[in-house]
């Protein structure tokens, strides 16, 4: 019997995606005999209602000195952050402000209060990103997170003024000692602010391809407010974001420290209302992951047989668990487009499909491409209108297979 992560309910998965690699573990050919691959299956806790990874790798294997994601890779998100640093500067900082990120990665967000003088400390254990971070005056450790390194940061720099983390709270197996952590590190005027793809939007679009190694959680407003309570930090506002394919923003405080704003008991109504407290809904949820997979798989099917030129766009981690949930493989795709340097010239994980530059893509126009970084269409429709002027067509999976015209 497994038990929840977070209050020790016994779990039972509602799905399995089947073995599943390393979602960022780009590879070479000479690496497929050592692939290592673990089984996919999320369960839903009755009782605190996480949303939670049966079995996930160790840290150590996904966030390493070869980590592939470069956040500053999108324009959109280094916006995104921007505007978060004028909020955080407007509406939290006290005297002499100290701001602490984990999961700060190239820099992407702490690279603004550096430019400022902000005093600031970026906790990132991915050695090659961090040392991005440094070289932009970035001041990063890089370590994992957690309750310990937490009593370290306060001796060494003492409280902080706001504690953020963003896409990576739902990353870290051992949630409680982060929130330990977070309490103790925190001034008693301090907020821990952070954001992650939103369970709410994972069942709306059936955007299963959220499920993967890194995101051991799929938080929701009541799933975070159970799981802070005991360590004294309680919801005091949220914000709905449209990045990754739909985010919440959450705000947290010591408990009563601060008045929580009325969108906190509305959105906890709404998640009721969405059923996300109940295991049915992700009954019903297996089952519109398997209709996509089947009509994605009977589409790319069918476009080989008509000996199409398919190309997939945006090797992103969430495109692992659909390569091989569906069985796509180097017969259907011939590469994927992808801008990460560190990605291009590898194959996927378990799928094996070649990474190529964006060069690649636009030398020789496919005559479809499968949109892997649907969370950043805007900025690639942008971008892409000579694909779409030569007759190119997108084929897109969430919420539904669909094919532009
Ligand atoms: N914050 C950035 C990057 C998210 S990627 C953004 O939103 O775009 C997640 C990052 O979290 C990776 O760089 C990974 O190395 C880091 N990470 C994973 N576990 C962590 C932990 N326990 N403490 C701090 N960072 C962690
Ligand atoms: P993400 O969905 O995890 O943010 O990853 C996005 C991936 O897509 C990353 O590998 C970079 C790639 N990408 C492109 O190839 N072209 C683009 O225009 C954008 C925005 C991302
Ligand atoms: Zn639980």
């Amino acid at each position: 019997m497994n038990k929840c992560r977070i209050c020790g309910a016994p779990i039972a998965p509602f799905m399995s995606f089947g073995k599943m690699p390393i979602a960022n573990g780009f590879l070479f050919p000479h690496q497929y005999g050592q692939e290592y691959f673990f089984e996919l299956a999320p369960a839903f806790c009755p009782q605190c209602n996480m949303v939670q990874l049966i079995e996930q790798p160790e840290p150590e294997q996904m966030f390493h000195g070869e980590y592939a994601y470069f956040a500053s890779t999108s324009a959109y998100m280094c916006e995104h952050f921007r505007q978060l640093y004028s909020r955080v500067t407007k509406d939290f900082l006290g005297d002499d402000p100290f701001v602490v990120e984990i999961g700060s990665n190239d820099g992407i967000s702490l690279r603004n209060y550096a430019a400022a003088g902000i005093r600031h400390l970026g906790i990132e254990p991915s050695a090659n990103v961090a040392e991005r971070a440094r070289s932009l005056g970035v001041q990063t450790w890089c370590e994992f997170f957690d309750d310990k390194l937490a009593h370290r940061i306060v001796a060494e720099h003492g409280k902080a003024d706001v504690f953020m983390g963003a896409n990576v709270m739902c990353h870290i197996p051992s949630l409680s000692s982060v929130f330990k952590g977070v309490r103790e590190l925190l001034k008693p005027t301090g907020v821990m602010i952070f954001e992650d793809p939103y369970l709410g939007d994972v069942i709306e679009k059936t955007s299963f391809d959220q499920l993967y190694d890194e995101h051991v959680f799929l938080f929701s407003a009541q799933s975070i407010a159970n799981a802070a309570r005991p360590h004294g930090l309680e919801l005091i506002d949220l914000e709905h974001l449209d990045t990754h394919g739909g985010s919440m923003r959450y705000f947290l405080a010591p408990t009563g420290a601060r008045q929580p704003a009325p969108i906190v008991a509305q959105t906890l109504e709404n998640e009721r209302r969405l059923g996300l407290d109940k295991p049915e809904t992700f009954d019903s949820f297996r089952r519109s992951c398997e209709a996509i997979r089947d009509d994605l798989r009977a589409v790319l099917d069918r476009l080989r047989a008509e000996g199409k030129r398919v190309v997939g766009y945006g090797a992103t981690s969430k495109s692992t668990t659909v390569i091989n949930y569906c069985g796509i493989s180097p017969d259907h795709l011939e590469f994927i487009s992808d801008t990460t340097p560190t990605k291009q010239g590898k194959f996927t994980p378990g799928g094996h499909i070649p990474v190529k530059p964006r060069d690649a893509f636009a030398e020789r126009y496919p005559d479809y491409a499968l949109l892997f970084a649907w969370n950043h269409a805007a900025e690639i429709q942008a971008k892409e209108t000579d694909f779409n002027a030569k007759g190119g067509r997108w084929i897109t999976y969430v919420p539904k297979v669909e094919i532009s015209q």
